[in-house]
């Protein structure tokens, strides 16, 4: 037999053969296996009773039917799953030892994960739109959300299989660059005197210059307004200090997504698409879709609540192009030159009715062009809070860098790695301390329901108890350092081991093979902190079986069974760490 990744997908199709074998109709029954409250089983199979309700007959008949069919041709192995019926007619079902043991051995190896997973989006293209900051603007706390979970989402993707493009659409036009042209002009200011984040900072101050000048006086503000058409006409030198903006901006960042080990595949900023928004223009007009309004192009959406009178502006009464216009360019661009057949922006809940605007008139426009509507998600986020409970800031008031942000992490983990772990030299320290404290603050948000706000605090993300980056990276640490201890490779073959037996061996077996569901679960709605809440709850699992089961002392058999638990929890708290995008250590 075959063993399947998920091992829901055995189950699964086990009962598609019976309901055959019983003469269901196929079309209409539907096994809907879940995972299950680990009291009753591992899984359990839901759709025997939606089927009975529809096929008006007793849902426990049928689920005995199904059971009986399965057993007359012994179509699951029931050494290896065991099964029963619950209430009025659920079907649970409990992974025997030997199946666990027999998974355990098929899948010992990042790539071998990665094979199982990888079959789920095959073919699949996917672009995730995420970090997206604006230039000439410094990076700030507010950008760690979309960039950590933008990461994370676009690691699951690949991780399962489709082709992931990374896209980073920073807004690069716009209104300020007449503010800004024209200051830098004013100033004489030297755009490549300085380190890049530096002239970062000062290209906010001249923006801000630019701003109070445009309201100072009239003559000003037509000067300001002067540039920006020259700019938008494609005047040399306004273009080639645009230019230069977008570069040094781009450079700050890069320094940050280095840090971070990211890199975007595509970075088609918002003034890629500022020649290509005539044809959007006019494809929705020909449709029917926009119309004119107070001088605007606009779109209603009259089966919508709100959506039938609020516009969704895409033609500004200025003729200028909007925000609304590029994202619309940007759908068409990424259907017809990038393939995309999805599309994940990883936005600010803040924009949510922009999305759903964009959305909804994308799926008119796409159905009355005859296009296929590629699968649109909005990963809308929270906001970041102080620990005052307020949207943090500095004690200045300002809006905390990111770069800042980091460097801080850094540097409170070294503190705290240096008092833990004085055993390590100064190069693993530093090695350590920033696997640390970037962890903890990717972790403190990825761990966190997306959709609320959440608390930014030092002491909590870096705290060595509870569900941390610390805790999880130490547990990967501890691993390790058995494996040191036991002079065994934990990459070693353990073909000969035996199947788990005591109850913490078996229980952290199940622990280990509900990894597929729960990554099926995250790409189900985008999620990534049910990720960390496995991970976590992995590593509690680990250490009950480690602190009941003697490994190290234990009598060969034992302790070569027992080392696969932990050469395989190893490896998928590691897999797991990573597609959150946190790097581990050997030794802390
Ligand atoms: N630059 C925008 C902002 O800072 C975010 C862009 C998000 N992506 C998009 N395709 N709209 O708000």
């Amino acid at each position: 037999m075959e063993i399947p990744f998920n091992p829901a997908r055995l189950i699964e199709s086990a009962l598609l053969e019976a309901a055959a074998d019983c003469g269901l109709p196929g079309d209409d029954f539907a096994p809907q296996v879940r995972p299950a409250d680990p009291r009753f089983g591992d899984y359990q199979a839901n759709g025997v009773l939606p089927f009975a309700k529809k096929a008006k007959r007793n849902p426990r008949e049928i689920a005995t039917q199904l059971i009986g069919a399965m057993q007359a041709r012994q179509i699951l192995d029931p050494n290896l799953v065991e099964w029963e019926i619950a209430g009025p007619g659920f079907i649970n079902f409990t992974l025997l030892p030997a199946f666990s043991h027999a998974w355990l051995q098929a899948f010992s190896c990042r790539a071998d994960l990665q094979a199982g997973a990888g079959t789920r989006l095959k073919g699949h293209r996917h672009v995730v739109d995420y970090s997206s900051p604006n230039t000439a603007k410094e990076m700030h706390v507010g950008h760690i959300r979309s960039t950590v979970i933008g990461e994370c989402l676009a690691r699951l993707l690949a991780f399962s299989g489709a082709e992931v493009i990374r896209d980073n659409h920073i807004g690069d036009w716009g209104t300020q660059f007449g503010m800004l042209i024209w200051a830098i002009k004013e100033t004489g200011y030297d755009l490549y005197a300085r380190e890049s984040a530096r002239t970062v900072a000062d290209l906010e101050a001249l923006y801000k210059q630019g701003n109070a000048a445009y309201r100072e006086s009239e003559e000003k503000a037509a000067a300001i307004r002067a540039e920006l058409v020259k700019l938008q006409q494609g005047d040399g030198e306004n273009l080639r200090i645009w230019k230069s903006i977008t570069d040094v901006s781009w450079k700050a960042f890069d320094e940050i997504y280095q840090r971070l080990g990211i890199r975007f595949d595509e970075v088609l900023g918002e003034s890629f698409y500022r020649d290509k928004v005539g044809r959007v223009w006019e494809e929705l007009r020909d449709c029917g879709l926009a119309v004119e309004d107070d001088g605007a192009l606009v779109v209603f959406h009259p089966e919508h609540k709100r959506f039938a009178t609020q516009p969704f502006i895409i033609r500004k009464k200025d003729g200028a192009s909007n925000y609304a216009t590029t994202d619309l360019a940007t759908v068409l661009h990424r259907k017809e030159h990038l393939g995309a057949d999805g599309m994940t922006y990883v936005v600010d809940s803040r924009q949510s009715d922009h999305f759903e605007q964009l959305f909804l008139t994308v799926d008119k426009w796409f159905a009355a062009t005859g296009r296929d509507r590629p699968e649109m998600n909005h990963v809308a986020f929270g906001t970041i809070l102080g620990e005052d409970g307020k949207p943090i800031k500095t004690k200045e008031g300002g809006s905390v860098k990111l770069r800042d942000l980091l460097d801080e992490a850094v540097r409170r983990a070294e503190v705290i790695v240096r008092e833990k772990s004085p055993h390590l030299d100064e190069e693993e320290t530093a090695r350590v301390a920033r696997a640390v404290g970037l962890g903890a603050i990717r972790y403190a948000d990825l761990s966190q329901n997306r959709t609320s706000d959440y608390l930014f605090a030092w002491d909590r993300m870096l705290t060595f108890e509870g569900n941390t980056a610390p805790y999880l990276l130490y547990a990967v640490a501890r691993i390790h350092s058995i494996f040191r201890k036991a002079e065994v490779e934990p990459e070693r073959d353990f073909a000969e081991a035996d199947p788990p037996q005591t109850d913490e061996e078996k229980a952290l077996a199940r622990k280990l093979l509900a990894f597929p569901s729960t990554l099926e679960m995250v790409l189900g709605d985008l999620r990534p902190h049910v990720l960390c809440t496995y991970l976590f709850e992995l590593a509690g699992v680990f250490s009950s079986f480690y602190n009941a089961n003697r490994v190290l002392g234990a009598p060969p058999e034992v302790r070569d069974r027992r080392l696969l638990l932990c050469a395989r929890t190893l490896l998928i708290l590691r897999t797991g760490l990573e597609l959150l995008g946190l790097e581990t250590v050997k030794r802390m």
